[in-house]
């Protein structure tokens, strides 16, 4: 298939690119480089030994897609473009509401227009809440999201779902086909060392924080609360291999193919890890110390998420094949031969 890759230069598109031509897909990236860089694409050409077309347009520049359309013939589109940053969305809601929302809205008008209603979208856990039960299936009800940033992951599911909801009531030959992928905490990096996670700025995630500390660059980590009701008193995450989820995208195609109209899959090893576990496992798989010091709880954290991710598994035959130990290892391989990210 040929595929618009919006957000294709960020962390998790240019993995699932290196995957995409993998498979013999055609791939064209759609990125305004806002949180990364071009370098991330030139990295991607080296390891795949393929080029990857590449134009630099912001999605909510209608003009600038339009070019992209009329230039190139689509079949899907996994759209990636947003930002991220949960705190951040927090004092800047108007920003995140526009970039995401407003992007998406202009993305698939284009889209629609252009005669390609496929779309695979980078949905997130943060829909699920604070879950009464764990692990969430794809059928646990959606939570409330605490912050702009996971509410406009909700409300995007919600807006592509009435996009095929509308064709399947008025009859429409050509329904929109809809992906919802909701991923759990991506990890790692490619295991070349060449791609991984370019944070700017002080790293919200745990991983980027830890991998940080080892390096140098900061001098310890903040554990946010060993007071859960966890086993260890520390938060647990369901942490999963990039490579692994890069993957999950090409076998989502499959639905596409298939005519899926709405699906909806987890994306997660099925496996919960604490703070303190990732904190072993990171000093096991580099062996270097990392010191940390236990500070309150974030605010809008919650103590425990992990997926049930066997609807992917039956349905798509994808499994997250990473462990821990190699999720840890690709990350501090990434970061000890980029200490500066990409710059
Ligand atoms: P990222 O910031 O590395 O990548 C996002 C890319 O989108 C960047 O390259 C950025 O420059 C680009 N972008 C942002 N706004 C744009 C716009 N208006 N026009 C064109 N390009 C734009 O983030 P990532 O970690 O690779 O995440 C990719 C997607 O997955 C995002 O939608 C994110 O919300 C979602 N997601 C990420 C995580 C995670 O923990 N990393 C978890 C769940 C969901
Ligand atoms: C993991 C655990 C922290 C940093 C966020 C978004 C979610 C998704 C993934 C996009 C928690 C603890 C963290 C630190 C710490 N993104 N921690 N010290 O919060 O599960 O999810 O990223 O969709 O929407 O909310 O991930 O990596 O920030 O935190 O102790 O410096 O590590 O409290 O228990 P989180 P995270």
């Amino acid at each position: 298939m040929n595929i618009l890759v919006t957000g294709g230069a960020g962390y998790i598109g240019s993995h699932t690119l290196v995957e995409l031509l993998a498979a013999r897909h055609g791939a064209v990236v759609v990125d305004n480089l806002c949180n990364s860089s071009r370098t991330a694409l030139k990295r991607v050409e080296q390891i795949s030994g393929k080029k990857v077309p590449f134009y630099d347009v912001d999605i909510r520049d209608r003009e600038g897609l339009e070019k992209v359309f009329s230039e190139n013939s689509f079949d899907c589109c996994i759209h990636f473009a947003g930002l991220k940053a949960v705190g951040e969305s927090v004092v800047k809601p108007w920003e995140y509401y526009e970039n995401n929302i407003g992007g998406t809205l202009v993305l698939v008008d284009v889209m629609r227009k252009h005669g390609c209603k496929n779309i695979i979208f980078s949905s997130s856990s943060t829909v699920y809440g604070d879950p009464e039960v764990i692990p969430v299936t794809e059928q646990t009800p959606k939570g409330i999201c605490t912050n702009p940033y996971g509410k406009t992951k909700s409300m995007l599911e919600d807006i592509l779902s009435d996009l095929n909801a509308a064709d399947v009531k008025t009859g429409d030959a050509k329904p929109w086909n809809v992906v919802l992928l909701r991923y759990f905490n991506p990890i790692g990096a490619h295991p070349s060392g060449l791609i991984g996670e370019d944070p700017s700025g002080i790293p919200n995630n745990l991983m980027p924080y830890i991998t940080q500390v080892a390096v140098g660059k900061r001098d310890m980590l903040h554990v946010f609360g060993n007071d859960y009701d966890t086993p260890d008193g520390t938060g647990v995450r369901d942490y999963i291999h990039v490579v692994d989820l890069a993957k999950g995208h090409v076998k989502a195609l499959q639905a596409i193919e298939q005519g899926c109209g709405v699906a909806v899959y987890n994306l997660g090893t099925g496996k919960g890890y604490s703070v303190l576990e990732i904190v072993k496992a990171f000093e096991e798989a580099s062996g270097v110390k990392i010191p940390y010091v236990i500070d309150p709880r974030r605010p809008g954290d919650i103590a425990a998420n992990y997926a049930d991710a066997s609807k992917a598994e039956k349905e798509l035959g994808w499994k997250a094949e990473f462990g821990i130990f190699e999720m840890c290892r690709d990350s501090w391989n990434w970061q000890k031969n980029n200490p500066d990210g990409y710059r």
